[in-house]
């Protein structure tokens, strides 16, 4: 388990690894089922599982031509892998959680507004977010924070084709990513393991980066409600956690944005979050990963690469010392 200390000296554990009660309850009363053999054999996993492939069942295909620039070698992340072992702290902090618990968002009807330092501001609904460009299928790594990656084949375009649409203007410097916030539909904000509404932000010349990808879909379907459902953004040099899910607001701005795990905590988890094998997280190595579905007991460690071996966007950080803008 990955340990915090507290300011006061306790330890705490990494929020991703916080059950919450209902779920331990749950837990529980499945052990407690499991004991006297009324459920023969399952695993809560599977569980999990079988409820990522119902809503798979229904879900919505999206025809996507494959971008051969952004095709990968590496084995990709089996389906039922990448929508059943997720963080999406809105639907709990258990990795099984968000499968367990998305269906109750809503990912239509649904807007987006953006706003803040642009000559035209405006409000999208998805159908309008799904013709603003051809859909393209990009297979990315997207490496987390916590020592694990996936290979994703990940369904959407660049979002810089929707910010020339909105046209920045000369006060704009950075983008805030904001996430819905609405208890009804995301339990999970019931519980205050992060400040609500979840936020991210990048620099403007970021989040113009060809690379960054405005997420519709993955999979040659519509995005599971666990994956962020019905947009997200993929930025695939960075840690994980700065591929905000569920957006429904946009927000240009003069100042670097206030972020979610930034504002949880700052020494751990800065603005930029590049991935990078030489600066290692206060508590952990950042120097290799673990690929999800190569677990078994022999299974090697792969060695972390600079900016997750987007070694293209090197040029933005020119002159900057990434061990101090981490
Ligand atoms: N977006 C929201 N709104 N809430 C979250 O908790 N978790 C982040 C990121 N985006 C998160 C989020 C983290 S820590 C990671 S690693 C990725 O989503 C995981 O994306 P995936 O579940 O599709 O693999």
């Amino acid at each position: 388990m990955l340990i915090k200390r507290s300011p006061n000296g306790i330890d705490l554990p990494f929020s991703s690894e916080i059950t919450p009660r209902a779920v331990f309850e749950s837990r529980r009363d499945f052990i407690r089922q499991l004991a006297v053999g009324s459920i023969a054999s399952a695993s809560l996993l599977e569980m999990a599982n079988r409820e990522a492939f119902a809503q798979s069942a229904s879900a919505q295909k999206l025809a996507a031509a494959a971008n051969p620039a952004y095709a990968m070698m590496e084995k990709k992340t089996s389906y039922k892998d990448a929508t059943t072992y997720n963080n999406f702290y809105e639907f709990g902090t258990d990795k099984a959680d968000p499968a367990i618990h998305a269906g109750s968002l809503k990912p239509r009807p649904w807007s987006i507004t953006i706003e803040g330092e642009i000559k035209k501001p405006m409000t999208l609904d998805l159908d309008s977010l799904l013709k603003l460009a051809p859909l393209e299928e990009r297979v990315y790594r997207l490496r987390c924070v916590e020592g694990w990656s996936m290979v994703i084949p990940w369904i959407g375009y660049s979002l810089a084709q929707l910010i020339k649409k909105v046209e920045p203007n000369s006060n704009a410097r950075f983008v805030e990513f904001i996430t819905l916030d609405d208890k009804k539909q995301m339990p999970g904000l019931r519980s205050p393991v992060l400040e609500w509404p979840y936020v991210e932000g990048l620099r403007l010349d970021e989040a113009m980066h060809p690379l960054t990808l405005l997420t519709l879909g993955m999979y040659g379907e519509v995005l599971p409600n666990q994956n962020g459902a019905p947009v997200r953004i993929v930025v695939p040099w960075k840690y994980g956690f700065k591929s905000a899910k569920s957006i429904v607001k946009i927000r240009f701005t003069k100042e670097q944005p206030r972020t979610a795990w930034n504002i949880a905590a700052p020494g751990e988890y800065g603005f930029y979050s590049n991935v990078n094998p030489a600066v290692d997280h206060p508590r952990w190595s950042q120097a290799s990963e673990r690929r999800i579905g190569e677990d078994g007991l022999f299974a090697r460690k792969r060695k972390t690469l600079m900016f997750n071996g987007y070694s293209e966007v090197a040029p933005l950080y020119a002159g900057m010392d990434l061990k101090k803008f981490f």
